[in-house]
């Protein structure tokens, strides 16, 4: 993935009326591209893995799905059951595709209510690489904590306050702020839209929902990426690109 800075049109309606969801239009490409690629298989993934522990018999909802990819290794670690959620119609189908009849995979905005998952019905809820595309953290944020039980996880990547800041060149850290950045998938760019923020603001967000946060991580990517991709890995070892919180929805012993 190459990153080129853009400035943010904050007048821009989002996503602008006449530009296709952002990973619909992507589709199969982003599925192929993040399959195997260091940022997403060797350090995003196992880094959420490794903060959501043994999920062997855990009911886990799978926010931002996409193609399934983390899903799958959900289901192959011995969840009971996996629940996957999108924005993007052809990510559902996508998931539903890789991960066949051991998932289950709903077409649903995150910003909105998710009136059809009942209260504490799940053990751990993922959220890779998601959050930043909403602006508002507050309802979504309540939403997971609903469907968890008490006792149960929250297990979210972000990109990292820092790296955004830095990379878009923004004069103020401190605002919350749309942003543009143009990534190449498959040999072709890609707009593709979200939000910074301050880390202050993704943790009180967090602790106003009702969370605990009991981790924070800046992982290394898996050591076995160095030779497939030798640029990304000094990169992702050398500056902060997502940043890891497990959060816990207060229960019996907590
Ligand atoms: C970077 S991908 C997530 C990667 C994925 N977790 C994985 O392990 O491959 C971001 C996903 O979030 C989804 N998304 C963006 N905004 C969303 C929203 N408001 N509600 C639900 N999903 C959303 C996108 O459609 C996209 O599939």
């Amino acid at each position: 993935m190459t990153r080129q800075p853009d400035q943010p049109d904050q007048s821009a309606p989002f996503p602008p009326p006449d530009e296709p969801d952002q990973y619909d239009a992507m589709g199969a490409e982003y599925a192929e591209h993040t399959a195997s690629n260091i940022v997403n298989a060797h350090y995003d993934r196992p880094a959420v893995l490794a903060l959501a522990g043994d999920v062997t018999g855990r009911r886990v909802l799978d926010v931002g799905c996409a193609a399934g990819h983390l899903s799958a290794l959900l289901i192959e670690r011995g969840a009971a059951s996996v629940t996957g959620i999108d924005a993007s119609a052809q990510m559902v189908r996508l998931a539903g595709e890789h991960c066949g009849d051991s998932g289950r995979f709903h077409h649903a905005d995150l910003a909105a209510p998710l009136d059809f998952l009942p209260d504490a019905s799940f053990d751990l809820v993922t959220a890779s690489l998601v959050l930043h595309y909403l602006e508002d953290w507050s309802g979504p944020l309540a939403e997971l904590r609903r469907v968890l039980r008490p006792g149960g996880a929250l297990v979210m990547s972000v990109h990292h306050p820092g790296e955004d800041w830095h990379w878009f060149e923004r004069p103020d850290y401190f605002r919350t702020e749309r942003v543009t950045d143009t990534w190449t998938v498959a040999g072709r760019p890609r707009t593709v839209r979200f939000y910074r923020r301050p880390l202050g603001a993704a943790f009180n967000a967090l602790r106003d929902a009702g969370f605990t946060v009991d981790r924070l991580e800046e992982p290394m990517p898996r050591p076995e990426a160095r030779e497939q991709d030798p640029a990304w890995f000094d990169l992702l070892s050398t500056a902060p690109r997502f940043l890891y919180f497990r959060a816990l929805r207060p229960g019996p012993g907590l």
